[in-house]
């Protein structure tokens, strides 16, 4: 079964041709990182619940596909509209083939734990930026009373007298997922849970009023301390997500690389303050009008530096598409990953497109400006695949993009937004060639 995606995986490629630049309007989809965590969340909802503004990518529509094999009823009803009914729900063993390929499926032993007091899914697979160790999860849930086994690829876990106790707990690192995981698993628990240090996301605080609105009592999500007082059940609802700030901030790289104008639509301006701040800084202008941002860059780029953060800092999801704009601004830029270890393998890809980039650890440095030229490249993951679609629309000739399912995980429709803002991007198929594995990226 496939919710929302119409078509099969096939080893496509992006075909760009450079040198055009954006104009016009783009509709920003609901957060990609939102929705990995609200559809898991959904499974401890007896009724049925209308999400608006589901993204139509890769990632949720696997996430839908899970549930559905656990019971769930799942209806697309056009537009970004999933209504989900888990009144029915059951553990299933028949879900691991899916929860190996997408790393929020670890939200549901959050959510499964709350649901039926146990639960059971595959590890999260293959890192693409370094170890992404999930102990920061498994602590909060020990604590909460659940006994937790990692053996043999899977997370098992089983709550000591059928449901989970609230506690107090401080999270060692700043952790999006973690800080979702313990959400999740406390929202039913027994008694009162309190979560501190805990990450601040936009897509955090869209979590809790989700739960709050299906009947959980969340407070505090936004800051770096969350109450939850444990509700017995949730009730159905309706919900609208909130726009992705990495979609919008992808559009917004874009149009101050190539120059022209643009204008996003749906939008949360306040969730791209610091985006549009470097990009104003690299001389970009950005103006904003409610749930609208203008983007013009009519100037040539300035150099800058950046550091990568947890929210509200520059979010880490930005810092390869920032990277290849930087590579065409005047002077010498220093990016620093503050989030992970390993976020530089795209840069091999964008020197053979003639960037002067050069990496130490967590800090790179960019020379520019340079005319990138048209060349052969793969995504080696999400975001990276965002920054050589990028590179491909400012470059000389012609720029081909393989392993764009990276890409598809992500961004809804990328090539037809991009073609709506005037650049010459198209998917050439290859079909009846099966798409390789494709290790976690989200
Ligand atoms: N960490 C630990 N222990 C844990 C969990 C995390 O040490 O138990 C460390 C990580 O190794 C990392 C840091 O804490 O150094 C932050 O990791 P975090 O848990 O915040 O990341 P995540 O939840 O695995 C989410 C997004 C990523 C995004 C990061 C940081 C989802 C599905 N993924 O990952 O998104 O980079 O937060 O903002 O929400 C993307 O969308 O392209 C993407 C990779």
């Amino acid at each position: 079964m496939v919710i929302f995606l119409k078509r099969t995986d096939t080893l496509d490629k992006y075909v760009i041709r450079g040198g055009r630049q954006l104009h016009g309007e783009v509709d920003i989809s609901g957060a990609k990182n939102a929705a990995v965590a609200i559809i898991p969340a959904a499974l401890m909802v007896k009724g049925v619940c209308r999400l608006e503004n589901i993204p139509e990518i890769s990632d949720t529509d696997k996430l839908l596909q899970i549930l559905s094999r656990m019971g769930a009823r799942v209806s697309y009803l056009g537009k970004n509209a999933v209504e989900l009914d888990c009144t029915s729900v059951h553990m299933s063993d028949d879900i691991y083939d899916m929860t190996r390929t997408i790393r929020a499926s670890y939200y549901l032993i959050g959510s499964m734990l709350g649901r039926f007091g146990e639960a059971k899914s595959t590890m999260p697979g293959g890192c693409n930026f370094g170890v992404r160790p999930i102990d920061q999860h498994i602590k909060g849930m020990v604590a909460l009373g659940a006994e937790m086994d990692t053996g043999g690829g899977f997370i098992t876990a089983k709550a000591k007298g059928g449901r989970l106790r609230g506690c107090k707990i401080f999270l060692d690192k700043v952790s999006v997922g973690a800080t979702i995981n313990v959400m999740l698993a406390a929202t039913l628990a027994e008694g009162r849970t309190v979560i501190e240090n805990v990450a601040r996301e936009p897509h955090i605080v869209d979590l809790a009023n989700f739960l709050n609105s299906m009947g959980a009592d969340i407070r505090g999500a936004g800051t770096d301390v969350i109450k939850i007082r444990g509700v017995d059940s949730l009730h159905g609802g309706a919900y609208t997500l909130i726009p992705d700030q990495i979609e919008a901030g992808t559009y917004m790289a874009a149009v101050t690389a190539t120059g022209g104008e643009i204008i996003l639509n749906n939008v949360i301006p306040k969730h791209l303050e610091c985006i549009s701040a470097k990009l104003t800084e690299m001389g970009a202008e950005v103006e904003e009008y409610g749930d609208r941002v203008l983007v013009r860059r009519t100037q040539p780029l300035r150099h800058t530096n950046l550091k990568t953060r947890p929210y509200p800092g520059f979010p880490t999801d930005m810092q390869p598409q920032l990277s290849t704009v930087l590579c065409l601004a005047d002077g010498v830029s220093v990016v620093t990953e503050g989030i992970w270890d390993n976020r530089y393998k795209y840069v091999n890809e964008l020197r053979k497109m003639g960037a002067e980039i050069q990496v130490d650890g967590k800090t790179a440095i960019i020379e520019g400006p340079v005319q990138l030229r048209g060349a052969p490249v793969a995504a080696c993951d999400l975001r990276a695949g965002a920054a050589m679609l990028i590179a491909g629309l400012v470059a000389e000739g012609e720029t081909t993009i393989e392993d764009v399912i990276y890409i598809e995980r992500g961004y809804q429709d990328f090539v037809g937004k991009l073609q709506r803002l005037g650049a010459d991007v198209r998917v050439v198929s290859v079909p009846d060639e099966p798409c390789p594995a494709v290790p976690d990226v989200g």
